[in-house]
């Protein structure tokens, strides 16, 4: 799996948003599951401000949600929705019919995890998926330990992921359980990015990548992924016995 590493933060946005818009070119009417969250906010407005200035067309995509926090309603501004909404959907002018998202309020998750399975299904897969990597090396919300066969499900958010979750949130916020895509989804999708930056993902990308494959750190399992890269900042890839350069 090829590990691409960048100078800055800023190099790296631009070379995930520069990936976005090949796929979109490549393909107009992509499947994209874009990950919220600080890693990828760059690259969003990288995306946003190129595709005003080269009149990107994003009106044939679907964007499928990856992840949300159980009982946050998506006019929450720590919720995923509303991350995506502010940072993708409204600044690139996606319909809400393009759009589809976990309800991290519906009443039966069970039937909502069937729902977004369906979903990804209908739409034929998904062309890219970008995920970011957590402190304890999940990705969507696939949390350490978890399966690696899942599609959608809901689980229990370990303690690191209730702590660092905080960030997103104006007050502090009860978060128990995530509602995401699984393992399963993560390894169809026909391309896949794992992006990661600063200095703090630098110990967690060095086991993901070269420890031993282990749902213990749920993102080493993109090296099962056949078309998959990995981009990092220079930072995050400071901890690798071996470094490669973009
Ligand atoms: C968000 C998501 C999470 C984050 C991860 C890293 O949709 O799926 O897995 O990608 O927690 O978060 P940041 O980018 O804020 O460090």
């Amino acid at each position: 799996m090829p590990i691409q590493i960048f100078e800055t933060y800023e190099a790296l946005s631009q070379r995930v948003a520069d990936e976005i818009i090949r796929r979109l070119q490549e393909k107009p009417a992509s499947v994209l599951c874009l990950a919220a969250g600080d890693t990828p906010r760059r690259a969003y407005q990288l995306l946003s401000e190129r595709a005003a200035k080269e009149a990107l067309d994003f009106s044939r995509c679907s964007f499928i949600g990856l992840d949300e926090w159980v009982g946050i309603p998506p006019e929450n501004e720590g919720s995923c929705s509303y991350f995506l909404h502010q940072n993708l959907f409204q600044p690139l002018g996606i319909d809400a019919a393009q759009v589809n998202l976990f309800d991290g309020l519906a009443r039966d998750s069970d039937a909502e995890c069937r729902r977004m399975n369906s979903v990804v299904k209908e739409k034929g897969g998904i062309d890219l998926m970008l995920v970011g990597v957590g402190m304890n090396g999940h990705i969507g919300f696939n949390e350490p330990g978890v399966g690696e066969g899942l599609y959608a499900h809901v689980i229990n958010l370990d303690e690191t992921t209730r702590s660092v979750g905080q960030k997103y949130f104006l007050q502090t916020t009860k978060l128990a359980r995530g509602i995401t895509l699984g393992l399963r989804h993560v390894l169809e999708s026909r391309q896949l990015i794992m992006m990661a930056s600063g200095r703090k993902k630098a110990d967690v990308m060095r086991k993901a990548l070269e420890d031993p494959i282990s749902m213990e750190v749920p993102a080493s399992i993109i090296r099962k992924h056949p078309r998959a890269v990995t981009m990092l900042d220079k930072e995050a890839a400071s901890l690798l016995r071996q470094g490669k350069s973009a």
